[in-house]
């Protein structure tokens, strides 16, 4: 292999590391939604109905039923040792009752759960994920009374 060749070959990997390692950073990197998906976020939201038992300032709903979600994105990845944020939100929604949050605003949740089992019937993947990912970036400072 001549010089020039090899020159060029070193300078190729060393672009294509950059890009990896780039790449890998924005992985690590908060989640942001567009404006557009925000928007999406609270419609999901509100049409399957989670509006109607949980507070969540963003999308204006005050349910009172369960937990208040304006923090969520802060306590998800602390109800459960070695569940990440995003594997407790899912769970959360597909299966209520895998685990139940210690408190509702009336004082302790119920268990079973008054979550409905089949609420995410109403959600497809796409929306899923999107709600997911909308519920990780709430991280308002708990409320002191809750
Ligand atoms: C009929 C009332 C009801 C509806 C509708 C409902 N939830 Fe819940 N949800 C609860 C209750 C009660 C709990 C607490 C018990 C438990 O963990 O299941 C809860 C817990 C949660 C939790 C865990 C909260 C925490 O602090 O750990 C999340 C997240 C959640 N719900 C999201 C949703 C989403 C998203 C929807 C809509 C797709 C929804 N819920 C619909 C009543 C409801």
């Amino acid at each position: 292999m001549k010089i020039s060749q090899k020159i060029f070959l070193s300078f190729l990997l060393l672009i294509v590391g950059v890009l990896l390692s780039a790449c890998g950073n924005q992985q690590a990197k908060e989640d942001v939604l567009s404006a557009a998906e925000i928007e999406t976020a609270k419609e999901v939201y509100v049409l399957a109905g989670c509006g109607a038992c949980h507070q969540l300032d963003s999308a204006n709903t005050i349910g009172g039923v369960g937990p208040q979600l304006n923090d969520i994105g802060l306590v998800a990845g602390t109800r459960q040792e070695g569940v990440t944020a995003e594997t407790y939100l899912r769970e959360a929604i597909l299966q209520p009752n895998a685990f139940v949050a210690p408190d509702c605003p009336g004082g302790p949740c119920s268990s079973p759960s008054y979550m409905p089992a089949t609420i995410s019937d109403k959600l497809n993947e796409e929306n899923l994920n999107l709600l997911v990912r909308y519920l990780l970036t709430m991280k308002a400072q708990p409320q002191i009374d809750q």
